[in-house]
């Protein structure tokens, strides 16, 4: 049988155990403190076209696109959500093409041309697609917004790059395209709203979708 003051010195003695190991764990090894070279540096030049301009960035060559926009060239719109390619906060238009520009160097982006939210349009001179997401309440809170049009601009580029030849007369490729489809084709954009109705219609509306 244990007497009481024993087992409060062991429990005190093992918190004091614990923590020593914690700290051991958490500190920095000192072979390698001792060792360590000074950090290399790793920038490069970098020269690509911005909602129209150019701009000359001379950056470590780890920075993703996404932090070059927002943190060098001050772009905010571009949103981080997950920084991991889950969320599609962060689609941006690189050459045509949509992009999540978090799993993408900035420096492998030399002499291309991006479009961000802010190229697209501005307060009083709305792209169409800004303006339908405006007008069918395509956002609640607006965090993964900038994403969902930027790609929603460059899903109906897509469709109308795809147009079967034998569409003609006076139906366009937008006209013709699914809920579903476009459902499908922005699936890489999720809203934790839960705005997606609204976000379709707006998208049907651009398209000339037939209900
Ligand atoms: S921040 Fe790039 S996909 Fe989520
Ligand atoms: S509007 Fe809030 S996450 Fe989409």
């Amino acid at each position: 049988m244990h007497n009481p003051v024993d087992l409060e010195i062991s429990r005190r003695d093992l918190l004091v155990a614990t923590a020593a190991s914690v700290a051991i764990t958490a500190a920095p090894p000192m072979a390698n403190a001792q060792t360590s070279e000074p950090e290399t540096p790793f920038s490069s030049k970098v020269s690509f076209t911005v909602n129209g301009e150019v701009r000359d960035l001379d950056i470590d060559t780890r920075t993703s696109l996404l932090d070059a926009l927002r943190e060098h060239l001050h772009l905010t719109g571009t949103k981080k959500g997950c920084d991991h390619g889950q969320c599609g906060a962060c689609t941006v238009i690189v050459d045509g093409r949509r992009i999540n520009s978090c799993l993408t160097l900035a420096v492998m982006h030399e002499g291309d041309t991006i479009t961000t939210i802010e190229g697209l349009g501005k307060p009083g001179n709305l792209h169409p697609m800004q303006a339908a997401f405006v007008k069918h309440d395509g956002f609640q809170c607006g965090y993964c917004t900038p994403g969902q049009i930027c790609s929603a601009v460059a899903v109906l580029e897509e469709i109308n790059a795809n147009v079967p030849s034998h569409v003609t007369g006076d139906l366009t490729a937008g006209a013709t395209v699914t809920a579903d489809e476009i459902r499908e084709r922005m699936s890489g954009n999720i809203c934790r709203c839960g705005a997606y109705s609204n976000i379709l219609d707006a998208i049907s509306e651009v398209a000339g979708r037939q209900a």
